[in-house]
C-alpha cells in the first residue's frame, strides 16, 4: 500500500453499504443476497484505505477473507480480544486493530497508511447510525461523515438490520448501474436462490 504523503489534504470520512428494498442490509449476521458485481465494487472502492467496522460485521466475513486485504482493518468492540498495546491503546489480533470506541477507531484510521482519499465506515447498522451523528471530528474533512456510497439492490429480501436514513441534507448522484445475472437472493426462510438482481451505485454527499 502506498502512503499519502505527510501534509496532504486530510482524509474524507465516508461510509459504504449495499441495501435491498426497504433498506435491508443484513439478516442473521450476514447479507441475505450474493451480488458479485457489488463485492467487486466494494473491493475497488475501499482498496488502499482504512476500513472501520463493528465486531458483528467483522464476524460476518468468512475467516479466509479477513482481514480484508490491502486495507488496515479496524474493529470496534466493547470487549477487546487481547490486552491493549500500551503504545496505541488498541489490541492487535487476527490481522486487525481492535478498539473500544469509535472515536479511537477514527484516530487510528487517520494515522494508518492509505493510498486514497477516504477512511471507510463499512458497517454494520449500529456503527453507521453512530457515525452519522458525530460532529466536530478532528482530522477529517468537515469534521463529520460527508459521503455515503450506497449500492441499491432492486430485490425484496427478509432482514433484521437496516441502513441509516439519509435526510434532505444529502445530495445523490448515480455512479452506475447494471444487472447481476449471477446473483442470489434469500427467500422468507433466509435460503439463497439464483436471481437476476438490478443494482445502482449511488453517491450521497453533504
Ligand atoms: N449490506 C451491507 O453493506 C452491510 C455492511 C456491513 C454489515 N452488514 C450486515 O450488518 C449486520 C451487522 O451489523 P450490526 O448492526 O449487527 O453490528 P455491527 O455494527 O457490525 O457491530 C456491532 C458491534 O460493534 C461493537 N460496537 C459498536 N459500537 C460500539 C461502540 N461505540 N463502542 C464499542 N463497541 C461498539 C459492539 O461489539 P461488542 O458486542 O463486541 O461489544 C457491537 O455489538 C450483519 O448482518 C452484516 O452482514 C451489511
Amino acid at each position: 500500500m502506498t502512503s499519502v504523503p505527510a501534509g496532504a489534504t486530510p482524509p474524507r470520512l465516508s461510509a459504504i453499504w449495499a441495501q435491498a428494498r426497504g433498506g435491508v442490509i443484513g439478516l442473521g449476521g450476514s447479507m441475505p443476497w450474493s451480488v458479485p458485481a457489488d463485492l467487486a465494487f466494494f473491493k475497488s472502492t475501499t482498496s488502499g484505505c482504512p476500513v472501520i467496522m463493528g465486531r458483528n460485521t467483522w464476524e460476518s466475513f468468512p475467516e479466509r477473507f479477513r482481514p480484508l486485504p490491502g486495507r488496515t482493518n479496524i474493529v470496534v468492540t466493547g470487549s477487546l480480544p487481547t490486552a491493549a498495546d500500551t503504545i496505541d491503546g488498541c489490541a492487535h489480533h487476527d490481522g486487525a486493530i481492535w478498539t473500544d470506541s469509535i472515536t479511537k477507531a477514527l484516530s487510528v484510521a487517520s494515522e494508518a497508511p492509505r493510498s486514497g482519499h477516504d477512511l471507510w465506515i463499512i458497517g454494520g447498522s449500529r456503527v453507521y447510525e453512530q457515525v452519522l451523528g458525530l460532529t466536530n471530528l478532528p482530522g477529517v474533512i468537515g469534521g463529520r461523515l460527508t459521503r455515503a456510497v450506497v449500492t441499491e439492490l432492486d430485490v425484496t429480501v427478509p432482514g433484521d438490520r437496516r441502513a441509516p436514513e439519509l435526510d434532505s441534507e444529502w445530495t445523490m448522484t448515480e455512479l452506475g448501474s447494471g444487472v447481476e445475472v449471477r446473483g442470489r437472493a434469500a427467500d422468507s426462510d433466509g435460503v439463497l436462490h439464483p436471481a437476476h438482481i438490478a443494482y445502482r451505485f449511488l453517491e450521497y454527499t453533504r
